[in-house]
């Protein structure tokens, strides 16, 4: 159980009882003792009185005995609270027999449907797709674990004008040709040659839109060249999702095309709902408190002046079948900042329809753009945009070429499986760790380095507590007694108990990177209690308790890393 939610608790009605109406306590960790709360000193305009004197009355009323050792006034109106080692021992012994770690499974467990990663048919994944997808199958493993109904829903960019040209240049290099081309995962180099014809040459130009056309109509001939397309590019997807260990699978693509059935009725649903205006030919939505620069109301365009439908239409129809068809009342958009007007619009749309009500609700979790060392986004040498799976692809070399630097004994295939592993996972920790919100630096010194808020620094802290594990030749024992009598073994057990909170606060905000600080403040005082606490030479009892304290250790940074889908190897 979570230290600072057990003392809020205990707080919280003796504060109420002084104040009168409810107050949260604020507990927080502190550095004059173990936690502090400074909800006295916010009271007293309130009430009219010294802060000191409201936080003696809270601590003469709040039932604190069993588990802190000093509860004290101290300065303007701090309450201190230093928990009790015998108390600290008991619930450290209790999350050790706990095989969720203290956190307890969603009380009311909802279908929460992630969108995340969605890349584009015949196109290179990108950077952004990166984040998308990294941060999304984050939220996806976190709130699975929590005993939600996840829906990974991987809304592929498989539909659009582009498809016109696309097919007619598949047509032109032949199918076999094509396939070869796209297999290989080259998928920029076909847009391109594609998009180049497009613009060059007026004959190719009105047979891609006469191929549009053909696919609107499902011109069965058309629509199977499509498929092509969509099937190589799916094909290639799963292929670098495999490479970057994402749980996504080829069940998750959930298409824009998937949608097209709906688009007519979800027009229609609209317009009874006396929602759309007529501007410029287009039929559009314009939902209240919208406005561009010009003061002039934003519309949503649903139907365009050409009668067809785009990518507002697309997520309508998508919120519709969310949370109407699956149920959902959470609905998560892991999708770049730059999205953020789009999608704001989209719901208040879908509000307004009906389809988004409480108590489902709809979040946009935006992320900022990767930066190259030259703090401009991310670009090759020759300035383009960076393929995605040639990222990966050096973050694993440079990983299994220090892992064989730094342990020249690593056989070959250990040293690729633990390349891979360091590689990844720090591809996806640099990325996690960053509050998504800003940019940040892809930087491979530093998150390929030991020290530090990295991944490398968390596996090996890990691998670290296996080893002693190997050393001593025993597991540890669960249910041993625990006792806490150094100052390094209390910090470490404060750290250990924390992990439910911060996994409740993440579930919320969807702010990894406070799970990763955590994760870093844990790894930092396991390594100062290991530094000071002699654990295999320390004798009888204080020996078992120590093993546990490590062993717990390595279970949280496990499944805390796990969470964040990044890989614990035993050995590096
Ligand atoms: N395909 C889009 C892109 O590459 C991302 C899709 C995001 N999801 C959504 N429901 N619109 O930008």
């Amino acid at each position: 159980m979570d230290l600072e939610k057990l003392l809020t608790d205990r707080l919280a009605p003796a504060f109420e009882k002084v104040a009168g109406l409810p107050v949260d306590p604020v507990v927080r960790r502190s550095q004059r003792a173990d936690f502090q709360s400074d909800a006295a000193l916010a009271l007293a305009r309130r009430l009219g009185r010294p802060p000191r004197s409201i936080a003696a009355e809270v601590l003469d009323r709040a039932e604190l005995g069993d588990l802190c050792a000093v509860a004290e006034v101290s300065g303007p109106g701090f309450l201190n609270l230093t928990v009790a080692d015998r108390a600290l021992g008991g619930l450290v012994a209790a999350l050790a027999t706990d095989p969720r770690l203290g956190v307890p499974v969603a009380a009311e467990p909802e279908t929460v449907v992630v969108d995340y990663s969605g890349p584009n048919v015949a196109k290179e994944m990108h950077v952004g797709h990166l984040r998308s997808t990294v941060i999304g199958d984050a939220a996806a493993r976190l709130l699975a674990w929590l005993g939600h109904r996840v829906v990974r829903a991987n809304h592929l960019g498989d539909w659009g004008t582009p498809f016109g040209m696309l097919i007619e240049h598949l047509a032109d290099l032949g199918e076999a040709e094509a396939a070869q081309e796209l297999s290989m995962g080259d998928l920029d180099a076909f847009y391109k040659a594609a998009r180049a014809k497009f613009d060059a040459d007026e004959a190719f130009r009105e047979r891609s839109r006469q191929r549009v056309v053909a696919l609107q109509g499902g011109d069965e001939a058309t629509l199977r060249l499509w498929r092509l397309l969509v099937e190589q590019s799916e094909r290639y997807f799963l292929a670098v999702y495999e490479l970057l260990d994402v749980t996504l699978t080829a069940r998750d693509f959930q298409g824009e095309s998937s949608y097209n059935d709906l688009l007519a009725p979800v027009v229609a649903d609209l317009d009874r709902a006396g929602l759309l205006r007529e501007s410029d030919g287009a039929a559009c939505v314009f939902p209240p408190g919208f406005a561009g620069r010009d003061g002039e109301p934003l519309p949503l365009i649903v139907r365009k002046s050409d009668g067809g439908y785009g990518y507002p239409a697309t997520d309508l129809a998508a919120i519709r079948h969310r949370t109407g068809s699956l149920g959902a009342t959470r609905l998560l958009y892991v999708v770049g900042l730059p999205q953020r007007r789009h999608f704001e619009l989209v719901y208040a749309a879908a509000a307004q329809a009906g389809w988004l009500v409480p108590p489902a609700r709809a979040e946009h979790v935006g992320f900022g753009s990767i930066l190259g060392p030259d703090g401009r986004m991310l670009r090759s040498r020759s300035g383009e945009s960076v393929k995605l799976v040639a990222l990966l692809e050096e973050a694993v070399a440079r990983a299994t070429a220090l892992a064989r630097e730094r342990n020249p004994d690593l056989g070959e295939a250990e040293a690729a499986e633990v390349g891979r592993a360091v590689g990844i996972g720090a591809i996806k920790y640099a990325d996690l760790s960053s509050d998504r919100h800003k940019d940040y630096v892809l930087d491979w010194e530093r998150m390929l380095s030991l020290d530090g808020n990295t991944a490398p620094y968390l596996q090996y802290a890990y691998s670290r507590i296996r080893s002693i594990f190997r050393r001593a030749g025993t597991a540890a024992r669960p249910d041993a007694a625990v006792s806490l009598v150094e100052p390094a073994e209390r910090a470490l057990a404060i750290e250990l108990l924390g992990f439910s909170g911060v996994v409740a606060e993440v579930a919320r905000s969807l702010d990894f990177h406070q799970l990763a600080a955590y994760l870093y403040r844990l790894a930092a005082a396991f390594s100062a209690f290991y530094e000071r606490c002699p654990v295999l030479r320390a004798g009888g009892e204080l020996r078992e308790s120590r093993l546990l304290l490590c062993d717990l250790t390595a279970r949280v940074l496990r499944q805390g890393l796990y969470l964040l889908g990044i890989r614990t190897p035993e050995r590096l």
